[in-house]
């Protein structure tokens, strides 16, 4: 698997960076991100000019149609996150690191991130929990891929915290969401996920972190917000959760757009004498002709006998 060099920047933006997070952190700028998972979400996501474009492992659900995220596999991954590369100019390229793909042990690690910023163009990879997941955060960043954390709602072990609810909802588990914020902060995360985490919390915890925060269900204290691609265009039929906000129903037009086409089909209005290739008049006769006179081996290819019995 090879990537294509960077779509060219377009003038008036520049690229995202490390460095620019933090400047828009510092600058109180919020940060955008949405998910994409392949060419024309990414290039979607470009030409509206965010500044992170995650290839989440959401992916398993929005566009391989498992009902969680842990089936996705790495090399499902890495063709979404080359697709998408190859689509972006300047926002920064995250990658989920799929469940099972990081946590057994650093060198596991550190082989599974390398495979996506080698091999799939990826600038950072984004890792679930605190607990041992900040061991191997430290060993991928050690390795020299930097990393984004996730904490709060956590998917990919959605089933030991209680299934797909709100963390930090207790001031006991707001301080559980702290100790593992911190710890990936002090390892060296470049930003934090904050995941479905109430909004009293998240504005608690905050003060202490320096590094960008994103949020998603987190409330408006955090320093950005992501959203799931198909999610904010009303393009994923399946459970909605309360944090998301649609921007677009895009999946009934889409719907009827196809509906309208087989229907075209069905009745031959479609295609029209505009969908189809020109031939010079002189050239049709000159082929009728040829096949009249039986001379259809210019290719070699005769046409087969009826077998009339
Ligand atoms: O997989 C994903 O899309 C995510 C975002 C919801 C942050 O992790």
């Amino acid at each position: 698997m090879s990537t294509r060099p960077l779509a060219p920047v377009p003038a008036s933006r520049p690229r995202t960076t490390f460095a620019s997070l933090s400047q828009q952190k510092a600058n109180g700028q919020p940060i955008a991100m949405v998910t994409a998972y392949d060419y024309p979400s990414a290039q979607i996501a470009d030409a509206a000019g965010v500044d992170i474009v995650l290839v989440g492992d959401s992916a398993a659900m929005t566009v391989l149609g498992h009902d969680s995220t842990v089936p996705v596999t790495v090399d499902e991954m890495l063709m979404l996150t080359a697709a998408v590369r190859r689509g972006l100019s300047t926002p920064l390229l995250v990658a989920d690191l799929p469940f099972g793909s990081y946590e057994g042990s650093d060198e596991q690690a550190i082989t599974t991130a390398q495979r996506f910023v080698k091999s799939a163009g990826a600038d950072a990879v984004k890792i679930e929990r605190g607990g041992s997941s900040v061991d191997r955060a430290r060993a991928i960043i050690g390795a020299g891929i930097p990393v984004m954390g996730h904490v709060g709602l956590t998917p990919q072990t959605a089933a030991t915290i209680g299934g797909y609810r709100a963390q930090g909802r207790t001031a006991e588990e707001a301080l559980a969401v702290r100790e593992s914020a911190l710890a990936l902060q002090e390892v060296g995360c470049f930003a934090l996920v904050f995941e479905a985490i109430p909004t009293a919390a998240t504005d608690a915890l905050m003060p202490d972190l320096h590094v960008p925060v994103i949020g998603i269900g987190a409330g408006p204290g955090t320093d950005g917000q992501v959203l799931v691609f198909h999610d904010l265009l009303g393009i994923y039929d399946g459970h909605t959760a309360r944090f998301v906000k649609r921007y677009a129903e895009l999946r009934e037009p889409m719907i009827a757009a196809v509906a309208a086409y087989a229907d075209d089909v069905r009745s031959r209005r479609y295609p029209e004498a505009q969908h189809g290739y020109p031939m010079p008049p002189a050239e049709a006769e000159r082929l009728r002709e040829l096949l009249a006179a039986g001379e259809g081996h210019v290719t070699g290819i005769r046409p087969r006998r009826r077998q009339d019995g």
